[in-house]
């Protein structure tokens, strides 16, 4: 059994904590590593594979052959799974499903994002204590592994420390709490007095976070700790920007920190999108104004591992891992259809186009933004001109609504069309899904969509984000 005592622990990060950056921060001195996090209903489509080729285990969607999360036995002692869940039977279900190849189970409680959120999950479980007790206990008692979950905190922290007691009385094994409140932005210094409030009221380790502001040195994570009153530390931020934060000999410059990082990327064939993304955000924390400008130039454009392993001098390593990976009849398992939106949160679209497997539907991902159209060119108007001009009956728009969001299913001529991405305002859903028909008809140029932007495969994440607000 896994101790939570004086641990220093990379914390859960969507696209941040897959299997090459864990194994590189258990390198490096972490203790304990967590998963990002992951969907129940996502997990659950998916099927247990072991792949001798790499040496890991590959949970493998059966609909669409996505690995959904891959591990191996390096971590296995030090690994701890962090589920989004708001169900109780569901979450038993996929502790079950990965209980042999992980050490313990999380549930996370803190993610304030409207993808989590909207479906009763991450912070949304601080708001409905009684379901999380119920997912807490439901873990407890079936499954054989330390159970813990991560919150945050409430304005008034007699309220955490309420709650946190409240949890702890259902048998967890631990509690990490992010210092600050749901409403709150990272930039926002962390409240270390409220973790050390809940730490002196609970019997159970609390594992403090937040303090990746603070956080420059291997150093300062002691010194968390024990501004904290914490047993152990959880670093987010601090690792994204270098990963040796966990050295206890002191940082190693990022350039050598990505060698070692797209080693471990060659070696576990991680995904192209996933590589970029965690060493662009290393490369954007630590670099001038001009280098990023000239790495952005250079990287960005990479459209193989090979192509960026040359800038770190791993081409041949590169060709000569998965060349022998080939010769074994090894098949490159995409991570996620929406390399971009992964961090939207590639198992919400799963979920949402799990809700339409009974339907014929087309779908693509993408969403009306009104600023891009003029009014001669707005999705359902030229969809409505399209019908006139083909004698063809009006479309017709079925709009739903799930949690606080509407999504629209056009009909036309006897096809269905929709969007995996929803929308808080009807009329912008019906506009979505006419730009969906739109697209499949080809009723505007492929390279109109791009210069507009409106494809959202063609937005960068920051983009990305800045709409789904
Ligand atoms: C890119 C990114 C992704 C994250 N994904 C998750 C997640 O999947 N689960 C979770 O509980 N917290 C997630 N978080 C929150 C972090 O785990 C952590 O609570 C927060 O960043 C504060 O810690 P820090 O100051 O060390 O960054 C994420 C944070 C970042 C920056």
């Amino acid at each position: 059994m896994i101790s939570y005592c004086n641990k220093l622990i990379l914390a859960p990060m969507v696209r941040g904590s897959r299997l090459p950056t864990r194994l590189l921060a258990l390198r490096y001195g972490a203790d304990l590593v967590y998963t990002d996090e992951l969907i129940d209903l996502s997990l659950l489509m998916s099927k247990r594979r072991v792949n001798d080729i790499l040496g890991t285990v590959d949970y493998v969607n059966e609909a669409n052959g996505y690995c959904t999360f891959r591990t191996c036995p390096e971590e296995k002692d030090r690994l701890i799974f962090q589920m989004g869940t708001a169900n109780p039977d569901r979450a038993v279900a996929l502790a079950k499903l990965v209980q042999n190849d992980v050490s313990a189970i999380d549930v996370n409680m803190g993610c304030p994002k409207p993808y989590s959120t909207d479906f009763g999950m991450g912070a949304k479980l601080l708001l409905n204590a009684d379901n999380a007790k119920r997912i807490l206990t439901n873990l407890v008692k079936n499954i054989p592994l330390p159970i813990t979950c991560k919150i945050r905190i409430f304005d008034n922290v007699e309220d955490s420390i309420k709650l946190a007691k409240e949890f702890e009385s259902t048998g967890i094994s631990a509690i990490a709490v992010h210092g600050r409140t749901k409403k709150q932005k990272s930039t926002e210094p962390v409240n270390k007095d409220a973790i050390r409030q809940i730490a002196e009221n609970l019997k159970i380790p609390v594992i403090a976070n937040g303090g990746s502001d603070d956080i420059e040195t291997y150093d300062d994570i002691e010194k968390f700790r024990n501004d904290c009153g914490a047993s152990s530390v959880m670093i987010a931020r601090g690792v994204q920007k270098n990963v040796s934060i966990f050295r206890k000999e002191g940082l190693i410059p990022h350039e050598e920190v990505t060698r070692d990082y797209l080693k471990l990327c060659v070696d576990y064939d991680n995904s192209l999108a996933n590589t970029k993304y965690v060493i662009g955000k290393m490369y954007k924390a630590n670099t001038d104004k001009i280098q990023k400008k000239k790495f952005s130039r250079e990287f960005e454009d990479a459209e193989s591992m090979e192509q960026i392993c040359r800038h770190w001098g791993l081409k041949d390593y590169c060709r000569e891992v998965h060349g022998a990976y080939a010769a074994k009849g090894h098949v490159h398992l995409p991570c996620s259809p929406l390399t971009q939106l992964e961090d939207i949160s590639t198992e919400i679209f799963e979920y949402r186009k799990h809700l339409y497997k009974d339907e014929n539907i087309k779908f693509s991902l993408m969403k009306f933004i009104r600023r891009y159209f003029g009014l001669e060119t707005l999705p359902k108007t030229l969809v409505y001109g399209y019908a006139g001009r083909n004698k063809l009956p009006p479309p017709v728009y079925e709009t739903r609504r799930e949690d606080r969001l509407y999504y629209t299913v056009i009909t036309f001529n006897g096809q269905k069309y929709a969007s995996l991405i929803w929308d808080r305002e009807k009329r912008n859903a019906e506009q979505t899904a006419a730009l969906v028909m739109c697209h499949h008809l080809g009723l505007f140029e492929e390279h109109f969509l791009t210069v507009i932007g409106c494809l959202l495969d063609h937005l960068s994440n920051d983009e990305i984000r800045e709409h789904m607000q």
